[in-house]
């Protein structure tokens, strides 16, 4: 029986992949904010010292977006903490429970591949300048490709595959997060163009059942992403980690 971690497993993508896993025989452990508040870097290192010491699959799929600029009571904006922050910090933390299962994979919910838009933006992170709802999920989007690949590069001989995936259009109630008008419009236009949460919960289960053997793999809606495109820079990654370790030794101290 495999053990699957799925952070944002309580609703949308992340609790339909849920219930399908839990129907097939896994044991599934699904984390939504009532467990733990993931966009609180304490909240998420504290969440993983109660993980189980053996995982088959971390799912990544926690996300929070939001029309208006909010910053958490650690300092950090919104989106760039449960998107950004809170996906490496429990990767990363869970890294030796996942050494631990026979084909150990990590599978995270992006926009890789998606629309090819946004960057990081490195003076001002935490969009204390020029908020918009676009330019912080497209600047996560950027830095999950990151992720990817300084979780990959940090470990050569590590069996944990990780793998980017971008559902593409999910009719997930996504839509609520988003102010009127466009919360009517984003939801109808879901209803007509988004894909099922089931369906995609199904690709994804499939996806899990033999999952693809490089220790990086970016996936658009099961279409392969070329790593050798920009937004996979080495040097950008390694850039992130620098960044990200020194963020979360301040909430946490560096001895943490
Ligand atoms: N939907 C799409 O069209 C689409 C397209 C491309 C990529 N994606 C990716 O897929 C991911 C999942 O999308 P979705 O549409 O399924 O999202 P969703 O329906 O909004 O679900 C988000 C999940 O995150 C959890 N969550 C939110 N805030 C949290 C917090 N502070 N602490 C802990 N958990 C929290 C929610 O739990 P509670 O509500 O129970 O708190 C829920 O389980 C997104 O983050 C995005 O990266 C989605």
């Amino acid at each position: 029986m495999r053990t699957v971690v799925i952070a944002g497993g309580t609703r949308g993508i992340g609790g339909a992949l849920a219930a399908r896993l839990r129907a097939a025989g896994d044991r599934v452990i699904a984390i939504g904010s009532a467990d733990a508040n993931l966009t609180s870097v304490r909240q998420t290192a504290e969440l993983a010292t109660r993980l189980p010491d053996r995982i088959d699959v971390l799912v990544l799929a926690a996300g929070r977006f939001n029309s208006r600029r909010v910053e958490t009571a650690e300092g950090f904006e919104q989106t760039f903490a449960i998107y950004v922050l809170s996906r490496y910090l429990l990767a990363e933390r869970l890294r030796g429970s996942l050494e631990r299962a026979a084909t150990p994979v990590v599978l995270n919910l992006s926009g890789t591949g998606g629309i090819r838009a946004g960057r990081l933006h490195w003076d001002d992170l935490q969009l204390t300048r020029g908020y918009t709802l676009f330019r912080a999920t497209m600047q996560g989007a950027r830095a999950n490709d990151l992720l990817g690949v300084l979780f990959a590069n940090r470990d050569p001989d590590t069996r944990i595959r990780y793998i980017l995936y971008n559902p593409l259009f999910v009719d997930s109630g996504l839509h609520r997060h988003f102010r009127q008008p466009q919360r009517a419009l984003v939801g109808a236009a879901a209803k007509i163009f988004g894909a099922s949460v089931d369906a995609t919960a199904a690709r994804l289960a499939d996806l899990l059942a033999a999952p693809p053997t490089t220790p990086l793999t970016a996936l658009c809606r099961g279409k392969p992403v070329d790593l050798s495109r920009p937004e996979f820079d080495r040097s950008a990654a390694d850039r992130l980690d620098a960044v990200l370790t020194k963020l979360v030794d301040g909430v946490l101290g560096a001895r943490h």
